[in-house]
């Protein structure tokens, strides 16, 4: 892998003990073994080590917060590329308790560019930011011009760190580009995300609280896709740009339960109708020509994908179950349909 015309010998990745990041980390661990890896992780709840069981040699986890500037640049010392994983993620906790959101996901995000401006080594920066920057589309697609207009706590933060990553392209000359990816789907998604958190409970036999109506619409994206896109992005992509990275699989909140229904054999009167979410986006929906310029397109259709997911999710059970006791304890994060 080259960048600016150099190989890449070491990557920093925050938040690699995640969802995308972990990946991330097992994509490039097999195909590019002669690269060394720095998984920089705070370990919040999401934040999981099992996600990397086997991962072993020339690869080293730093247990930190982006937001303790002494020990992002001790990590970062001798780093060709970072990429940016490191966030709070979930709409509704954001909903519920803001402030952590705002702190990994604004001020952390410029505590990571700080270091990258002192360090002077690194030779690109990609920020991983949402296609929910964008907020809401009823018909149409963005693309990487349309205005930025989020609606909830975490992609208002999400877009305050997207645009802080250009604001040090443009005004600092760093090398930053930064990624707006659609809904991920796949193995290791921390099970309150729709996908995993409905595939888990229908196991158990418990309901599917489906927010308002179901109408709500997302754009599917599956995560070995966006692992290639950011790939592609450290590859070929040009700093101080932004790139959608869309799926063209739209498919609504009722259409997912149903399917996850269907894969699973269980009834659909699990299905429980609950409040809508406060500020509820009803549709992302992305044009991602640029990426597609860049050689970039994703490979996995729904269907397929989420047959993947299923079958990932049913030979692990002992994965999901650990994270689900843990997380009844968090008596504040119960829904109102419990
Ligand atoms: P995740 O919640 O599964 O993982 C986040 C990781 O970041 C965890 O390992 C957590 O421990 C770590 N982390 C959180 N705060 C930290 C901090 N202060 N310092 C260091 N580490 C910290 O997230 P994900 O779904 O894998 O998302 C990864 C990135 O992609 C995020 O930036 C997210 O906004 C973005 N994104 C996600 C999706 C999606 O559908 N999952 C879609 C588009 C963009
Ligand atoms: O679009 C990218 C974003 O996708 C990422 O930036 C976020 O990190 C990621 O969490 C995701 O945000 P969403 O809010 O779209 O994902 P979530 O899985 O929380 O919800 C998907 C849809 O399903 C949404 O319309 C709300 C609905 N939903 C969700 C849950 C958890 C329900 O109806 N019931 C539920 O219990």
């Amino acid at each position: 892998m080259r960048v600016k015309g150099q190989d890449v010998k070491k990557i920093m990745v925050t938040g690699g003990a995640g969802f995308i990041g972990s990946n991330f980390i097992r994509h490039i661990h097999k195909h590019f073994p002669d690269i060394e890896l720095v998984n920089y992780d705070k370990l919040t709840y999401a934040g999981n080590l099992e996600n990397l069981a086997g991962i072993e040699g020339g690869y080293v986890f730093v247990q930190g917060d982006i937001q303790d500037a002494d020990r992002v640049a001790t990590a970062m010392a001798g780093v060709d590329v970072v990429v940016n994983f490191a966030a709070e993620t979930h709409v509704d906790r954001s909903i519920h308790d803001p402030g952590d959101f705002i702190l990994t996901d604004v001020y952390g995000v410029f505590v990571l560019l700080e270091a990258m401006k002192k360090n002077g080594q690194v030779k690109l920066f990609v920020h991983v930011s949402t296609d929910e920057v964008y907020g809401s589309i009823a018909d149409g697609f963005f693309n990487e011009n349309s205005p930025l207009n989020p609606s909830s706590p975490y992609a208002a933060s999400k877009a305050g760190g997207d645009r802080l990553a250009y604001a040090y392209f443009k005004t600092f000359d760093l090398p930053v580009l930064i990624a707006r990816p659609a809904n991920n789907y796949g193995p290791y998604q921390y099970p309150e995300k729709l996908i995993p958190f409905f595939i888990t409970r229908a196991l158990q036999d418990q309901t599917l609280p489906l927010y308002g109506d179901g109408s709500n619409c997302r754009d599917w994206l599956y995560v070995e896709d966006t692992v290639r896109g950011i790939l592609a992005l450290v590859e070929k992509g040009e700093p101080g740009q932004a790139y959608n990275l869309g799926a063209g699989q739209e498919c609504s909140n009722n259409d997912v339960t149903r399917q996850i229904l269907r894969h699973l054999g269980k009834p659909e009167s699990l299905i429980r109708a609950v409040a809508d979410r406060k500020g509820h986006d009803f549709r992302y929906a992305l044009d991602w020509g640029k990426m597609r310029g860049l050689g970039w397109q994703p490979q996995t259709g729904f269907t397929e994908g989420l047959s993947r997911t299923v079958e990932w999710y049913l030979g692990h059970r002992d994965w999901w179950r650990k994270l689900i006791e843990k997380q009844n304890f968090q008596s504040h994060l119960r829904k109102n349909y419990e």
